[in-house]
């Protein structure tokens, strides 16, 4: 019989090593973008722009969507702290000036370039299955917080001074990043998957979108990779 103890320590060494396994996805996903310093002015305004398309709208959304997924106390409070914060400073404010200085604006080629992989992102999000869409908030925060350096570079390209945006979300938070994977934990141990699920299909989603935003439609992707991985 596995006592309750080593049953909580099984879910949080899980939890390390999905950890480890989404700071690899991060860490792969940029090292797969072009050089910024050797892009074109209109290589630049792209990726600000369809980058802009995604987030303005859809950051709060699906963190809403994460809350309505959840049900420990651990995760509700973390993700409560995140949408008070978005909310209260303005994030979308934030990122559509950051957009405007840039001569990024959003137009109706760069919403066209990113619908198909937003459109998948948006109904796994629908799904509302908590630790699947934990684990991709916790894969998107990273992200975002690596790939600040890299757009706050395009931007300064642009001639662009406005980097309130970039400051803000580049800062490495580590207790932040520790309290998500607790919350993912809690999460877990509340919520098992189902042995066929996928827990990795939000950030294969995600993952791909990403890459869409900075490399264009038609980027080429292998999908399912995190989903191997995680099957190892
Ligand atoms: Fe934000």
């Amino acid at each position: 019989m596995t006592s309750e103890a080593s049953i909580q320590t099984l879910h949080r060494l899980q939890g390390a090593s999905i950890q480890e396994q989404v700071e690899i996805a991060i860490n792969d996903l940029l090292g797969s973008f072009p050089d910024p310093g050797k892009l074109s002015a209109d290589k630049r305004r792209g990726i600000i722009a369809r980058y802009t398309a995604v987030l303005e709208g859809n950051f709060i959304y699906w963190m809403t969507a994460t809350y309505l997924s959840v049900a420990s106390e651990e995760a509700r409070a973390k993700i409560i702290e995140n949408l008070r914060e978005e909310i209260r400073d303005c994030h979308p404010g934030m990122l559509r000036r950051f957009a405007m200085a840039a001569h990024a604006v959003p137009t109706e080629a760069d919403a066209l370039a990113v619908y198909r992989d937003l459109t998948n992102v948006r109904l796994f999000v629908g799904q509302l299955s908590a630790v699947p869409i934990v684990l991709m908030m916790a894969f998107f925060e990273g992200f975002i917080q690596k790939f600040m350096a890299y757009l706050a570079e395009l931007a300064a390209a642009q001639g662009s001074a406005e980097m309130e945006y970039t400051d803000v979300h580049g800062v490495c938070d580590i207790t932040h990043t520790q309290e998500l994977f607790r919350a993912l934990a809690a999460e877990m141990e509340l919520n098992p998957l189902q042995p066929a699920a996928n827990l990795f299909e939000g950030v294969d989603l995600l993952r791909a979108l990403m890459q869409t935003v900075v490399v264009g439609k038609g980027a080429k992707t292998d999908s399912g990779v995190y989903t191997r991985l995680a099957a190892r």
